[in-house]
């Protein structure tokens, strides 16, 4: 018997055979589709190459695709467990050809895959065809030889695929297997065609068309091929069974839960085993694919998965977590076929585990309350929406699992009550808000997310996407089309551009639609809104199209290497300096990181370089950065460092880089930072490239702040510190090795040179004994005036002295001028004080000089004038004081 890893080999290795190429699955995000939850069939990969907007290397593809048919239009989770073929995750097989063959080849190779390599008796199988589609017919009826009652002709849309309301399209042919008379139902077409007879194995569509959103539709450029085969369905077939979950692969997966819960695989629990080999799969799937758990979007369609799973593994009695106990067994049947899931078994069984641990908390309480209300209703009545939302709201039960809960007793939920439940909370919060008074603009945002909810962010993993254009929105009116030029405030359903928050500054980029483009400046989130900020820079962007949101790479890149090099720092300041250390605030932007902390030393040179190489260090490491979302009890548990003044919610990312060598920093001892984060962040240290501080300085009382620089920024700026030490080294004709001493040799031969002129000036003031050196006589008084150049007033009292202590007796006068600065000096020897004072002279002669006063002792005293323009004035106004 083959098991599905041979069946999906078989199927691959055929079309290889046939010249396809074989392409790895898709992520189950779609990048390329603005409105597709899930990647939901093998052919969303491919969309571009059928619409002939991309070519390849290759025209013949074969895949085996992940699909997840949960939440949005492709919704299968009610059903699982209940029935024998619905699942939340399936693989399907594809064959692809675009404007290579078609028909005429695709429908022989389904042929002899299914009768040759399958082994498939060729009497179970009949087609359908669509009605006016005579060319596969024919083709049926030839290559096939199948008899005209088993091509059935069917007029209806089943028979002609679209992707959805836009893209590639075409009739299509679909294989039945028929199950055998023993089993209820019809051939396909037929009253009873929903039994369970005739069951459709594979889809061949022939695209030939596109869809428009105007609901026009125009031809392929060229014809193309579009196969699609549910592994399970197909390999329960080949297998002889008549249930999915009868399959080695799932079959193996209900016996892990069985054990796991210590029940019977096939007793009372038996639904319970299935809901949680499904659920098993699409969580983990999607988790490996960066999926976290949330409250909206598609990390909420993962959060109801996941907890429907554990009310089922809580039903069989479980005490503990189980679904992460699961996973290797998964891993050992799936993880050959999607390295991927290997890759990725840690962070899922984590995300497992800690999402049940904290579901359990509130999980027992929830189902009592529930039993409650449920005791208190009619017979078969359905429960109040206000209970229900209170099971949501209070004990984290989401709508479905509530509703899973309900059915085993036939009962339902009042879902318009839920509905209104939910509205009149959000109308409280928007009362509590408008009641700040903050903003008035704020309306608009508030009617946004209640009209289409928050934004989805999809930058942690992608910085290309594709969204619709939801509003389009004008200072505080909404538009319907921005014309070239217009600023507008762009809102789509899903964006990889980040807002700003946490320090991250928002994205920049560009923002393209059918008929124009526009340039994104900032992107903001506004009650959870995402709000680009943009301007129109070609044609115009209209509201409800189709948009590619393209982020600005080499920014982004340069934000994401400042922020993990933030989280270094952090941790580095931590070891160094001490664990008071703690964050009060940052900015990463592009061009630079800034860090303030709380610390009242400022940190001294030595401290900074060694932070600087160890920051370093752990670049050079080169570890990936994990990312992981958990309660924040589980992230305070892990040390997880928190950010000053962030709020955290029921779930917080948490993001680790870096060893830890050999110490004991972070409480698991080996990664060097943790720290809850909602930003973006490199994929391995080394990408930070480099690091340098540019300085400490003071940020307010007992904060400091680091600035510092990564990657190419920094390299720009080790070079042009280098060109500028070199261009020193020119000046002082010294290798650069040398420039520091040069320098220091330099200050010191300039400071002896200072203090050399200074005595030569003062030497020179004193004069060389010439005949202006002669005291003049008055009245009895010998009197020196003199007037000086280039000596300071600071450097006049010496001077004084000195011509004091010639003199023996008598009175000294000096004038002086340096650096456009006019000073005046004077002095009287202690024998004349009694009859002349040196205070006297100095005011005499300021006053003469224009200036104003002047003091100091009788013996000695000093003052300012504007100039020594009146200097001769001056000394004759001193004489005259002195001839009494
Ligand atoms: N796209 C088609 C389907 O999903 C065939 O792959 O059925």
């Amino acid at each position: 018997m083959p098991s599905l890893n041979d069946i999906r080999s078989t199927f691959l290795d055929f079309f290889v055979r046939n010249g396809h190429r074989q392409v790895a699955s898709s992520p189950l995000v779609p990048r390329n589709d603005p409105t597709l939850m899930f990647a939901n069939s093998g052919m969303v990969q491919f969309k571009n190459l059928f619409t002939g907007l991309e070519t390849r290397d290759y025209v013949r593809a074969t895949t085996a695709q992940k699909c997840v048919r949960a939440g949005g239009k492709h919704n299968d989770l009610d059903n699982v467990g209940y029935t024998a073929r619905h699942h939340t995750f399936f693989e399907m097989l594809g064959n692809f050809s675009f404007g290579d063959y078609f028909k005429s080849d695709a429908i022989p190779f389904a042929w002899e895959l299914l009768t040759r390599d399958f082994a498939i008796p060729k009497d179970k199988l009949l087609v359908t065809v669509y009605h006016t589609d005579d060319e596969a017919a024919d083709l049926w009826k030839k290559v096939a030889g199948l008899p005209d009652e088993r091509i059935i002709r069917i007029a209806s849309d089943d028979n002609f695929w679209r992707m959805g309301p836009t893209g590639p399209c075409g009739p299509c042919t679909e294989i039945f297997y028929d199950h055998g008379d023993h089993i209820f139902g019809g051939p396909p077409g037929s009253a009873d065609e929903d039994g369970d007879r005739f069951i459709e194995i594979w889809n061949l569509v022939f695209m030939q068309n596109e869809q428009h959103a105007d609901g026009t539709m125009t031809p392929l450029p060229k014809q193309s091929i579009d196969t699609g085969m549910g592994l399970e369905r197909i390999g329960a077939l080949l297998q002889g069974k008549h249930d999915n979950y009868d399959t080695d692969l799932m079959r193996s997966l209900i016996e892990a839960s069985a054990h796991a819960t210590s029940s019977d695989p096939d007793g009372p629990g038996k639904v319970h085993h299935r809901v949680i080999a499904d659920h098993l799969r699409s969580t983990s799937f999607l988790i490996a694919d960066g999926v976290m758990p949330s409250n909206e979007g598609r990390g909420y369609v993962l959060r109801r998965i996941m907890r429907r799973a554990m009310r089922h593994a809580h039903m069989l009695g479980a005490q503990d977590p189980v679904m992460h106990k699961l996973v290797p067994a998964l891993v050992r049947q799936m993880g050959t076929a999607y390295p991927e899931l290997g890759r990725a078994q840690a962070s899922i069984e984590e995300t497992l585990r800690s999402e049940e641990t904290r579901f359990r908390q509130t999980l027992d309480r929830g189902l009592k309350l529930l039993a409650d209300e449920v005791a208190r209703l009619p017979e078969g009545g359905a429960l109040p929406g206000a209970a229900a939302f209170k099971l949501y709201d209070t004990y984290g039960f989401p709508l479905d699992l509530t509703q899973d809960a309900l059915r085993e007793q036939g009962r339902s939920v009042d879902t318009a009550g839920f509905d209104s439940a939910m509205a009149e909370q959000k109308a409280k919060a928007r009362a509590a808000w408008t009641g700040t008074g903050e903003s008035k603009d704020a309306a608009i945002w508030f009617a946004l997310a209640d009209t289409h909810g928050a934004t989805e962010f999809l930058g942690y993993d992608t910085e290309v996407a594709e969204g619709e254009v939801l509003a389009l929105i004008d200072g505080a009116d909404q538009i319907e089309a921005a014309a070239l030029g217009a600023k507008v405030q762009i809102v789509v359903n899903q964006t990889p551009f980040y807002a700003e928050s946490g320090g991250q500054v928002g994205d920049q980029g560009l923002i393209k639609t059918e008929t124009g483009s526009a340039r994104v400046t900032d992107t903001r989130r506004m009650q959870g809104v995402v709000v680009h900020d943009a301007e129109v820079t070609l044609g115009e962007i209209r509201r409800g199209q189709g948009a590619t949101l393209s982020v600005d790479h080499d920014r982004r890149s340069a934000i994401r290497a400042n922020h993990s090099a933030t989280h270094l720092l952090n941790e580095a300041l931590r070891g160094h300096l001490g664990a008071h250390v703690s964050q009060k605030g940052s900015l990463n932007a592009e061009d630079r990181l800034r860090f303030d902390f709380s610390h009242t030393k400022a940190v001294s040179p030595d401290e900074l370089s060694v932070i600087e190489a160890e920051v370093n260090a752990l670049i050079r490491q080169n570890e990936a950065v994990e990312t992981r979302v958990m309660s924040p009890d589980d992230a305070r548990a892990l040390g997880a460092q928190a950010q000053f003044g962030e709020k955290y919610g029921d779930e917080v990312r948490v993001v680790s880089m870096g060893r830890a060598a050999g110490s004991a920093r972070g409480t698991d001892g080996e990664t060097y930072s943790i720290e809850l984060c909602g930003g973006t962040h490199v994929s391995r240290t080394g990408d930070i490239g480099a690091f340098v501080i540019l300085g400490d300085s003071a940020s307010s009382a007992g904060v400091r702040r680091i600035e510092a620089l990564t990657g190419e920024t920094a390299l720009a700026h080790l070079r042009s510190s280098g060109q500028r030490l070199g261009e020193i080294a020119g000046l002082l004709k010294t290798p650069t090795v040398d420039v520091v001493e040069r320098v220091r040799a330099l200050a010191d031969e300039r400071k002896a040179l200072a203090n050399e002129v200074a005595s030569l000036k003062r030497q020179l003031a004193m004069g060389g004994g010439g005949a202006e050196d002669a005291p003049k006589d008055i009245g009895g008084i010998r009197l020196i005036a003199r007037r000086v150049e280039g000596v300071s007033g600071r450097e006049l009292a010496p001077l004084v002295d000195e011509l004091k202590q010639r003199l023996g007796s008598g009175a000294v006068l000096i004038l002086s001028e340096a650096g456009g600065k006019a000073a005046v000096a004077a002095g009287v020897t202690p024998d004349l004080t009694d009859r002349l004072s040196a205070v006297d002279l100095v005011r005499t002669a300021a006053e003469a000089l224009g200036g104003k006063g002047g003091g100091g002792r009788p013996e000695m005293a000093q003052g300012g004038a504007p100039s020594l323009e009146a200097a001769d004035a001056a000394i004759g106004a001193v004489e005259a004081l002195i001839a009494g």
